[in-house]
Order: structure tokens, then C-alpha cells, then sequence
């Protein structure tokens, strides 16, 4: 399973990059307006170096929710690093056909805001690279977001279709090893979800084992 940072903070984006296990991030409008990150241009430049960090697979979401103003926005945020750049569209009528109209391009996309697999499903025949079912926010109205996952996989795998399943809207680490067992392609957290798979009271009691015999005859 790949791991995205689910933030626009460039620190924290740095310090999941140096853990080595990195393979990209998501952004959004709240996560950018929570970085203070004001007007076009400024949204750019910050990309620009969100890019500079990763070696890949970093999503930066459109604004508009026109078709017209989808396809500008999403052609100016590809332009920003065509290699790495992932336009995230919203899953909403307009946006299937931007995710259609990006595929043919060969551009790729995560389609966003994903909350049945009805609209997994019109995701992934349009062609998104990614789709992004929210677990956080389904469990938040006593839905179950990890099983939305579960069947997206099922579905995408009864049928062959290769778009991605990227669980988003992660809040804690056991919502990560759930979403490994439902089968998802990516999981993207906010960083201390995936700091907390480190944590194991009987790794550090060890350690300290370890480091306590190695001092006593070395001393
Ligand atoms: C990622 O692509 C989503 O924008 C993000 O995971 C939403 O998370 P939230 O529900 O915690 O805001």
C-alpha cells in the first residue's frame, strides 16, 4: 500500500519524506487556507515546492466547479510539474467529465469527495487514476468508511478497472490497518497517524532491554 501525506505543511511534509516511506501528497482547499496560502499564484508556488520535496504523486485540487473552469485550472496546475502533478476533481457531474477529458490527455487524476461506490464506480470509467472515498467523514455520520473501501476494491476488482483506491479523510492509525485489510492501493494521513504505526510498548521496553545489557558490560 502507498502512503500520502494528507497535508499542505511543508515541514511535516518534510519530516514524512525523510522517514524514507513517502510516496506522495494530498492537498485540498482547507489544507492550503490552513497553511494561510492566499491567491493563485501564491497556491503555485507553494505546489512548486511541495513538488520539490516529493518524487512524486502530488494532488492539487481545482477551485472551480465549472466543466470550462476545471479544465483551465487543471491544465494550469499540470503545467506546474507534469510529472508529478495529480489534478483532484471533485466528484460531481462537471468533474467526471474533467476526469474524462484529463484521462484522454493522458493526465492524471484523483477524483475527490467520494462517498458511494456508485460514484467510485463513474470514477474509475472515466479514467481517474485515483479516487478518493472519505472514511473519516462517513464515520463521522455513523457510516462505515472502511467498508465503503472494502467494496470500491471489490467492485474495481470484480471488473478489472485500474483506477486506484485511495482511502482519504484518515484521522487515526487504526483507520490505516484497516484500510490495508480492505485492500486499499493508498492510504493518505495526516502525520501522526502514520508515526503511530511505529508505536509498540514492547519495541522500547526491548530497546531498553537491549541498551541496558550492552552498558552493563561495557561500562
Ligand atoms: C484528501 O484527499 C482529503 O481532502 C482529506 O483526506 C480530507 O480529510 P478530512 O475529512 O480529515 O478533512
Amino acid at each position: 500500500m502507498k502512503f500520502f501525506i494528507d497535508t499542505a505543511n511543508l515541514a511535516q511534509i518534510r519530516e514524512a519524506n525523510e522517514m524514507g516511506v513517502l510516496d506522495g501528497v494530498t492537498t485540498n482547499p482547507s489544507l492550503m487556507a490552513k497553511e494561510n496560502i492566499r491567491g493563485d499564484e501564491a497556491c503555485k508556488e507553494h505546489y512548486r515546492q511541495i513538488c520539490d520535496i516529493v518524487e512524486d504523486n502530488v494532488s492539487a485540487e481545482v477551485i472551480a466547479t465549472d466543466y470550462e473552469g476545471m479544465i483551465r485550472e487543471g491544465e494550469e496546475l499540470h503545467a506546474i510539474n507534469p510529472a508529478k502533478i495529480v489534478i483532484k476533481l471533485p466528484c460531481t457531474a462537471e468533474g467526471i467529465r474533467a476526469v474524462k477529458y484529463f484521462s484522454k490527455k493522458g493526465y492524471r487524476t484523483n477524483c475527490t469527495l467520494v462517498f458511494s461506490v456508485g460514484q467510485a464506480l463513474l470514477a474509475a470509467k472515466a479514467g481517474a487514476t485515483f479516487v478518493s472515498p472519505f472514511v473519516g467523514r462517513l464515520d463521522d455520520i455513523s457510516e462505515d468508511g472502511v467498508e465503503l473501501v472494502a467494496h470500491i476494491v471489490r467492485v474495481y476488482r470484480t471488473y478489472g478497472y485500474k483506477t486506484q483506491v485511495l482511502a482519504a479523510s484518515i484521522r487515526h492509525t487504526n483507520h490505516i490497518v484497516k484500510c490495508l485489510d480492505a485492500g486499499a492501493d493508498v492510504a493518505t494521513c495526516p502525520l501522526n497517524a502514520i508515526k503511530g504505526l511505529l508505536k509498540h510498548p514492547l519495541t522500547d521496553i526491548g530497546l531498553e532491554k537491549f541498551l541496558a545489557d550492552h552498558a552493563k558490560v561495557n561500562a
